[in-house]
């Protein structure tokens, strides 16, 4: 079995890339610091692939550490690099941290898959490399925007530095940059999802964790938008879709079709607004939300999805689960969560 290492592999994306690896044949081998992750999730993997998953308990940024990892895997096939801090707004207080986390480690990693001539590896991008785009959908030629968080500038900068270094001389790492729009749902078994620790940012956790009474109500940032309703609009991929595009990936560059760096977009193709998610979702639990609306938030583009077609053309990669299923799987999570 072709060995995969997954750096945040019991992180949210990171836990559902690691299923659907080994599904498909693969031995993922998680290398996780557990800075946002809980042990628990390794439960989780358990019980849904029925074996034990390794796991390093290592930060991507000691080198010394990450190097041991490598020399104890012996041959390792790829790398899915997910490890990274995601707070947009945490991002703003503790710019370095970001800098130092998203960027340092992407540095000590590429430093020791050549020094172990480990030649493959797929990167976590997202679309906020796009900043505010002046035109929908984007497609992976759609230029970047100055990014409106140091987050964002750190998945540009990643980019940028895989780029460069795809035109250095001898460089044989070869990159696919996966740029993915907004994840949510969870494993249909409910034994894995998205967690996050404290008060969510995102959507769609705060969604259920308000059906759940964690919250007190939920509040739709900005409803005067030149959007259908009012409210912005995005792309939102099933969890289990995205992670399926990991493995796609993986498998395109052991094949050996992939150039030396690639982008692509991983998202539905399909926007919807905050209002629909709302809606929905109440569909889907058959109980209504308690929300309010209020002011925009700052710093949200009004309006982002992808056109998803080289995705389709060029890896064959199609979303499968709607939103419909994918909220339901987010609710099923949900319900089996303890608020800690
Ligand atoms: P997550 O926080 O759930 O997972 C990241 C994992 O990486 C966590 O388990 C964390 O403990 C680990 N980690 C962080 N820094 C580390 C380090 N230095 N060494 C080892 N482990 C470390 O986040 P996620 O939502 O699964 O996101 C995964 C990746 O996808 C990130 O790079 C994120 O920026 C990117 N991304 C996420 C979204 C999203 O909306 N969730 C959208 C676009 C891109
Ligand atoms: C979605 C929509 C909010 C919470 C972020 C990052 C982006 C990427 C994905 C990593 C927005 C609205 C939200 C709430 C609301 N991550 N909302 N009430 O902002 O699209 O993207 O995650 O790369 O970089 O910026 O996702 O889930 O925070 O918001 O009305 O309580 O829901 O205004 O329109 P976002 P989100």
């Amino acid at each position: 079995m072709k060995k995969i290492l997954v750096t945040g592999g019991a992180g949210y994306i990171g836990s559902h890339t690691v299923v659907a690896l080994q599904e498909a044949g693969f031995q993922p081998v998680i290398v996780d610091d557990f800075s946002n992750s809980r042990e628990s999730v390794l439960e989780g993997l358990r019980a849904i692939l029925g074996t034990e998953v390794p796991v390093h308990r290592v930060d991507c940024n000691d080198k010394a550490a990450f190097r041991g990892v490598f020399e104890a895997e012996g041959e390792v096939a790829g790398v899915i690099h997910f490890a990274a801090f995601k707070a947009v707004g945490e991002s703003v207080q503790k710019p370095l941290a970001y800098f130092q986390n998203n960027v340092g480690s992407l540095l000590v990693l590429l430093e020791l898959m050549q020094e172990f001539g480990v030649n493959n590896l797929v990167f976590s991008s997202s679309c906020t490399v796009y900043g505010v785009p002046d035109a929908l959908p984007v497609t992976e030629e759609t230029p970047t925007k100055p990014a409106s968080s140091p987050y964002g500038r750190t998945k540009q900068m990643c980019e940028d530095i895989l780029r460069d270094l795809s035109q250095a001389p001898g460089n044989e790492v070869k990159s696919i940059l996966l740029r993915y729009f907004n994840p949510i749902g969870a494993h249909p078994s409910g034994k894995i999802g998205e967690l996050p620790l404290g008060v969510p940012n995102n959507l769609v956790p705060f969604v259920t964790q308000t059906a759940a009474g964690w919250r007190e109500e939920l509040t739709v940032y900005g409803t005067d938008y030149d959007t259908p309703d009012g409210s912005c609009v995005r792309d939102y991929i099933y969890v289990g879709d995205l992670a399926r595009a990991h493995v796609v990936a993986v498998q395109r560059q052991l094949d050996g079709k992939a150039a030396d760096v690639e982008t692509f977009n991983v998202g539905t193709g399909q926007g919807n607004t905050v209002l629909e998610v709302v809606k929905t979702f109440e569909k889907v639990t058959g109980q209504p939300l308690r929300y309010r609306t209020g002011p925009r938030r700052a710093g949200d583009v009004p309006a982002i999805y992808a056109d998803a077609t080289r995705a389709a053309e060029v890896l064959g990669f199609r979303t499968e689960v709607g939103l419909e299923e994918a909220l339901a799987t987010a609710w099923r999570w949900q319900q089996n969560l303890t608020n800690e």
